[in-house]
Parts: structure tokens; C-alpha cells; sequence
């Protein structure tokens, strides 16, 4: 619908911005901090675009008060950032690592000297190596205990300091990723051990929740969820169903169980008819149902449009991790559906959607199926930047994107939607996992590439000015 007016950005709506540790911190053998998947899987070569890791990465670890001071000129509201397990426990459990909790106790205090409010993530995919190797991670119901073990501590240490709280990120990408395409550790490829873990990772979720409300934590917490709203490639009604399957197998399948409990009807019929579903005890549905989120954190980038597959279609294709431009393959499930490319979007040079009513869509879904506030934990564009002798970075098609889907989140507050806040992603340019240094999402450029000789300066880019400027005028002024 087209408004005749749009509502007003809420007076205390948080314009933040975000990262994660494994992808900003470096330091990664320093001040106690035990090895993680990621710090090991990286090694490996061939895993990651030229074989970057974040044994470096920008060096926030150690550039955290300067990298502050820019969120502090820029006006930011809100940072989220990401806690690594082992600067904590170096094996996963045990005894704290006092000196990397210092980390975080200095960071989070140094963001509220600046006037930012901190959103902590506890979970951004880099688990402890101890915790793999003892008892193979998220396969195992023993992280239910660790997880929580480690997010008790977090909540006893930011108590009243912290009050915004992401739990898992993205726990649909790191299981479907780790357990399913193989490409982020443990890099196994089978289904019904990707059901299982992931079924441990909504158990675990629960029930950091479920002790974050038994404390009585002063604030709110949530999961960030991948979304990527299914549209039907056509009117076709047999496309129709496969969009629906897939917003129901990619989406409700992790959404509901947060939200609700429980796993959504079509999928867990197809799960137990496929030999997939996960085995679970009886006391399960009551430790889904007792932790339901605050808020629902949701990371955007893009859409899927989608089609019938046939039994005997495409399964998983390529991905587009090198920046060519049109690489990336087709792929979907056998017998349900597959992804088409939208002839009505823009796409990056990594193939990906730009889709900014998708967002509003999404967060319509979100609040209509959930009744629950949105808090946009991740939206960016991930390109190629270029640094010109005068230090400056014209970067208009990155402020074209976050304008647009600013704007978007708008429509959908004037829609009815209640949103706490919008992270961009991300603060600074950073690791991207699989698609190293050279696919940037920063306001703030970083004199970083896939050499990983870089001076590690850091330049603002156009899009700072500009953020700056739609924080100052709470939204008015795009
Ligand atoms: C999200 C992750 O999936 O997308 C981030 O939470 C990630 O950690 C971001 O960097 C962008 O993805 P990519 O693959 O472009 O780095």
C-alpha cells in the first residue's frame, strides 16, 4: 500500500551498526584466548576466498577505542558486536579468562562513556575447538549446558550495562552451512545430522532465554534470524506451493520454534516422512516454550524467488564467493523448490538481490505471524570500494542501498510494525568469511586486503557523512 504520509521514526529508535568478533577482532592467540573452529578451519586451504583469515582482521582488539571515537563523531546509538566464547573459556567451559573478559568490560564501558548503547551478541559461529573436538559441538546436548554456562557469565558481568541481547546468530546459516553445504566448519554435508544440531542450537537458545528472564535481566533478547523472504516466481500455482514450502522449511522451520515451541506442521511432516527429524525427549517442548524472545532480530539482504523443483531437479549450486559477477549456480531441494533469478531486482557483483521492499515484506511477515517487535540486527551492502590519493571513498551505491531499505523499514512502521532499531552491517570493513577482504560493508574503509599486509588505517567513506546525518535528523533526512 502507498501511504499518504509516513509515521515518524520512534523518538529512541536506535540507529546502530554492526560486527562480529571473529570478523574485526584479531588478536586471536592473545591474552589467553583458546582456538575456535574458525581459527582452525581457516588453515585449511581452500576454504576461505585466498585464503584470508582473521588472525589479524582489522584489529579492532586493539584499535577498539579508536574505532569508537568514529561511532562517538558519527553519532551512532547503537553498536553490536560479538563476544568470542574462548577470550572467555578457553576450552569452551572451566574456568573464566579474566584478561578476555577485560576486553569486553573495556569495550562495553568505553561505549557507554560515548553516549552508544551496546548490542551483544553471544554467538557469532566461533565455537570453541575443545568443544568439537570433546563431544563434536552443536551435535552434542552437553552445549546446552556450556552455552548457557558462558552466557551466565556474560549476564552476571553486564548486568544493568548491557540491554539489548542477541543470543544465537543466524543459527539457520551456521547449522545449514556447517551441516549441509559443508562450507563453514565442522564441514559436514548430511542432513540428518544438521536437523539434530540444530535442534540443540534451539535448545541451547531456550535456554539462555528462559536464565535471562530467571534473572531478571533489566532489558530484552532475541535471536537474530536470516530472513529471505520466499516470493513465488509466478502466479503458476505449483511455484506458489513451492514458496510456500520454502518459507515454511527455511523460515517458520526456525522462527516458530523461537517464537512458539514448536516446529511448523508441513515441515516436521516432511522431516519424520524423509528419515530427517531430529530425536527428541519429552521434556524439549516445554524448554522450547519456555524461552520465547523479547524481540525478533532480523538480518536482511535479499529475497528468494522461488520455483517447483522436480524430484529429479537441482540441489545445491555453486556460490558466488570471488565477487564475478553472474557465478554464482542455480540450486534448491529436490521434490519441493528452487531458487530463480528475480527479473525485477538489481543484483551485486556477489549475485546478490537488492530487494528493499523484501525488507519491508519480511517484517510485516515477522509481525503479523509473531506479534513481537523487530530489532534489524544486519543489513548492508557487501562491494568494492576504492580509496582515491585524497583518502576519501565515493561510495554512493552503498548510501543508494541503506537510503532504500531505511526507507523501507519506514513503510512498514507506518505499516503497523514495531521496530526497536536498524544495525547496518557493518561499522567497519571487516572479514567477510568466505569472501575475505575485498567485499566491504563498512562506513569506516580499513586499509586491509587479501594480502593481509595492510596498514590497518582507517579512512571514513561518503556513507559515514551521510548515516551521520540520517541519525541526526532521527530518520528525516535521507
Ligand atoms: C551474515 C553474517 O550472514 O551476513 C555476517 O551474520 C556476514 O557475519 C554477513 O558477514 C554478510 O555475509 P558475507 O558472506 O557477505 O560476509
Amino acid at each position: 500500500m502507498e501511504h499518504r504520509q509516513l509515521d515518524n521514526f520512534p523518538k529512541d529508535f536506535l540507529w546502530g551498526s554492526a560486527s562480529a568478533a571473529y570478523q574485526v577482532e584479531g588478536a586471536w592467540q592473545e591474552d589467553g584466548k583458546g582456538v575456535s573452529v574458525w581459527d582452525d578451519f581457516v588453515r585449511i586451504p581452500g576454504k576461505t576466498f585466498k585464503e584470508t583469515t582473521g588472525d589479524v582482521a582489522v584489529d579492532h582488539y586493539h584499535r577498539y577505542k579508536e574505532d569508537i571515537a568514529l561511532m562517538k563523531e558519527q553519532g551512532l546509538k547503537a553498536y553490536r558486536f560479538s563476544v568470542a566464547w574462548t577470550r572467555i573459556f578457553s576450552e569452551g567451559k572451566g574456568k573464566v579468562n579474566q584478561s578476555g573478559l577485560q576486553f569486553y568490560i573495556d569495550l562495553v564501558d568505553e561505549l557507554i562513556r560515548s553516549g552508544i548503547e551496546p548490542v551483544l551478541t553471544i554467538y557469532h559461529w566461533d565455537l570453541p575447538k575443545a568443544l568439537q573436538e570433546e563431544y563434536g559441538g552443536w551435535e552434542s546436548r552437553k552445549i546446552i549446558e556450556d552455552f548457557t554456562r558462558y552466557a551466565e557469565v556474560l549476564f552476571e558481568t553486564f548486568r544493568g550495562k548491557v540491554h539489548y541481547w542477541v543470543s544465537l546468530n543466524e543459527q539457520n546459516i551456521f547449522i545449514q552451512h556447517g551441516y549441509l553445504l559443508g562450507t563453514h566448519p565442522p564441514a559436514v554435508q548430511d542432513m540428518k545430522r544438521m536437523y539434530q544440531a540444530n535442534h540443540h542450537a534451539n535448545l541451547a537458545n531456550a535456554s539462555v532465554i528462559k536464565l535471562f528472564h530467571e534473572l531478571q535481566m533489566p532489558g530484552k533478547i532475541g535471536p537474530s534470524f536470516a530472513y529471505g523472504p520466499n516470493y513465488s516466481f509466478n502466479c503458476d500455482p505449483n511455484n506458489v506451493l513451492a514458496a510456500e514450502d520454502a518459507e515454511e522449511l527455511e523460515a517458520n522451520f526456525w522462527m516458530d520454534v523461537y517464537v512458539n515451541g514448536e516446529y511448523p506442521l508441513v515441515a516436521w511432516k516432511y522431516l519424520k516422512d524423509n528419515g530427517l527429524a531430529p530425536e527428541t525427549l519429552p521434556e524439549d517442548t516445554q524448554l522450547l516454550k519456555s524461552g520465547k524472545p523479547d524481540f525478533m532480530g532480523m538480518n536482511y539482504y535479499q529475497t528468494n524467488t522461488m520455483a517447483f523443483n522436480p524430484l529429479d531437479g537441482v540441489s545445491l549450486g555453486k556460490q558466488n564467493t570471488t565477487g564475478e559477477k553472474g557465478t554464482s549456480e542455480e540450486s534448491g531441494r529436490p521434490g519441493i523448490y528452487k531458487r530463480k533469478e528475480n527479473p525485477f531486482v538489481e543484483r551485486t557483483n556477489w549475485d546478490w538481490e537488492i530487494d528493499p521492499t523484501g525488507l519491508r515484506i519480511g517484517m510485516r511477515r515477522i509481525a503479523s505471524r509473531y506479534r513481537m517487535p523487530i530489532l534489524i540486527t544486519e543489513n548492508g551492502l557487501g562491494e568494492y570500494d576504492t580509496l582515491t590519493d585524497k583518502g576519501t571513498i565515493h561510495d554512493d551505491y552503498r548510501i543508494d542501498y541503506l537510503r532504500q531499505h531505511i526507507q523501507a523499514i519506514n513503510e512498514a512502521i507506518s505499516d503497523g510494525v514495531t521496530v526497536l532499531g536498524y544495525c547496518t552491517w557493518s561499522y567497519t570493513d571487516l572479514l567477510s568469511w568466505l569472501n575475505g577482504y575485498q567485499k566491504r560493508y563498512g562506513f569506516v574503509y580499513v586499509d586491509q586486503d587479501e594480502t593481509q599486509n595492510g596498514t590497518l588505517k582507517r579512512y571514513k567513506k561518503d556513507s559515514y557523512y551521510w548515516y551521520q546525518d540520517v541519525i541526526k535528523s532521527n530518520g528525516e533526512k535521507l
